[in-house]
């Protein structure tokens, strides 16, 4: 099972394009009408894909995964009696599976037979994207869907967040304890560090410096820099993020604790909370925007 993308409504998916080509360092893939497909160096089609909409939401975000895992997630989705429909993906790469409507409204998409790209070369590409995370009413009851409907794992629960894993890595998706529902940030992977420094490089030349970082978090040991894009939600620079056994120990919040005046392993950046917090509100779920997501 892995994450592969995640496919967002706006109302300028040109410009967001623009912004994410030239300066982010992604590369467009295709543009098929008006949704603009975004892809890094790896082998995914497309990381990102930005749809010309009205409003701003989240349509949906895609794993790929084998037959197995696929017949358990439409199994245990639908013993648990959860929005779920069989879908023939129209977006770069095909394949077929499920659509899953989770307790907040998060739509996760499942594919089989999604076909992939041959890598291209590009030092300030991203590779892949790395995890999202998505805001909560009540995470730990997130946490504890996935792990009944999806298979997946909790890694580690902080003050903050409820870290899940659906490979051998930390994490691909975490819910943040914020009291209401929406997208969180994006996390792109970088390739190193240095990519990562990069990436913060360009986007001075931009004249935006990071809403947090550069640091190194604690849960996932992953290096970090996040912003406020201009389109809207956090995107983040990212690296490095640990691997994980079968028989990874989950970490309590009590495990995750900081001294005063720290809330990462470096201390060396500041964290503007408000325009992160304002820009995490903004891109909420399909749901909002439709009566009946997961049957359109
Ligand atoms: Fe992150």
């Amino acid at each position: 099972m892995k994450l592969r993308s995640v496919e967002l409504g706006l109302p300028d998916p040109e410009a967001a394009t623009e912004f994410m080509v030239d300066i982010w360092g992604a590369a467009l893939a295709e543009r098929r009408g008006d949704t603009f497909y975004l892809r890094g160096s790896g082998s995914f089609p497309y990381l990102l894909s930005l749809e010309k909409a009205d409003g701003e939401f989240v349509r949906s975000t895609t794993f790929v995964c084998d037959e197995a895992e696929l017949v358990t997630v439409r199994k245990r989705s639908t013993a648990a009696v959860r929005p779920v429909r069989d879908v023939v993906s129209s977006d770069p790469g095909g394949g077929r599976g499920v659509i899953v409507e989770l307790p907040e409204g998060e739509l996760w998409r499942f594919l089989v037979d999604a076909t992939e790209v041959a890598p291209i070369e590009g030092r300030d590409l991203p590779v892949k994207l790395t995890h999202v995370v998505f805001n909560s009413i009540d995470a730990e009851a997130s946490g504890h869907a996935v792990e009944d409907l999806l298979n997946f794992r909790v890694s580690d629960r902080t003050k903050g967040m409820v870290f899940v894993r659906c490979n051998d890595s930390h994490h691909s998706v975490a819910f943040a304890r914020a009291g209401f529902a929406s997208l969180n940030h994006i996390a792109f992977e970088m390739k190193d560090i240095d990519a990562v420094m990069r990436g913060i490089g360009r986007m001075r030349d931009a004249g935006q410096p990071p809403a947090w970082g550069p640091g190194r978090h604690g849960p996932g040991a992953n290096v970090y820099a996040y912003y406020v894009s201009p389109f809207g939600p956090v995107i983040e620079f990212s690296t490095a993020v640990d691997k994980v056994a079968d028989d990874h120990k989950v970490g309590a919040p009590s495990d995750w604790t900081w001294p005063s005046n720290r809330i990462d392993q470096w201390g060396v950046s500041d964290k503007d909370f408000d325009s992160l917090r304002a820009a995490e509100e903004r891109f909420r779920f399909l749901r909002d925007e439709v009566a009946d997501p997961v049957q359109t």
